[in-house]
């Protein structure tokens, strides 16, 4: 049936993320400059799975990305993300036709808005326009969405399929507009880019918020 074709995923009270609809799931890595910018994602090819599967929610599985139970031996995956909308926090930042949106609390240190000498917010209000064109892809590749892109008014987007990229050492970086929903059944709000925890230790669960740094985690 349709329903069960769509990729939805499922925040299980204390425990994994259950997966449906067989969204891909592919291994991912910032790629860095000399100066350890953050560039560019590179993605490998899907890791098999099945109709349905678990992927680890504490951080302390043997199987990553999946599940293998370790989050019986006591976990706390309390979702406790602020549940508005997106549209009641962030902040913008305009220049020339552009208008650059940012949902700080969103933020899983990805840090691809970030260079050496400049930054994606000043690009947008100060920069040329070799600099605003380039904010389009800074925003393109912020996993958690916390950045934003508008031009004239209409949002600039990347066209993603439905997928989730597990970022080495980081979160999974679901794409493609993929429902989210909580433990308690609401829905999380629906976004094309979302960075949802897996080191298990986000003080904005189920959203990364860049704790995984913090602690030096590995997976
Ligand atoms: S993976 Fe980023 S805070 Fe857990």
């Amino acid at each position: 049936m349709a329903e069960e074709r769509e990729a939805r995923i499922t925040v299980t009270e204390d425990g994994p993320y259950r997966v449906s609809g067989r969204p891909p799931v592919v291994p991912g890595r910032i790629q860095r400059s000399e100066y350890g910018e953050s560039m560019d994602w590179e993605t490998g090819e899907p890791i098999p799975t099945g109709k349905q599967f678990l992927l680890c929610r504490c951080g302390r599985s043997k199987t990553k990305p999946f599940c293998d139970d370790s989050h019986l031996e006591g976990f706390d995956g309390t979702e406790t993300a602020d549940r508005r909308p997106t549209a009641e926090r962030r902040h913008a930042f305009e220049g020339g036709s552009l208008t650059l949106t940012d949902d700080r609390p969103l933020c899983a240190h990805a840090a691809f808005c970030e260079r050496v000498d400049n930054n994606a917010w000043n690009m947008v209000r100060h920069g040329t326009d070799e600099e605003r064109a380039e904010v389009e892809g800074i925003v393109a590749r912020c996993p958690s969405g916390r950045l934003e892109l508008w031009r004239e008014g209409e949002r600039v987007e990347p066209d993603y399929e439905p997928s989730v990229v597990v970022q080495r050492n980081g979160p999974y970086w679901v794409r493609g507009r993929i429902p989210v929903e909580s433990a308690d059944g609401t829905a999380w709000e629906v976004r094309n880019r979302v960075a949802l925890c897996r080191c298990g230790q986000s003080r904005n669960k189920p959203f990364c918020d860049g704790t995984h740094r913090e602690i030096g985690f590995r997976g």
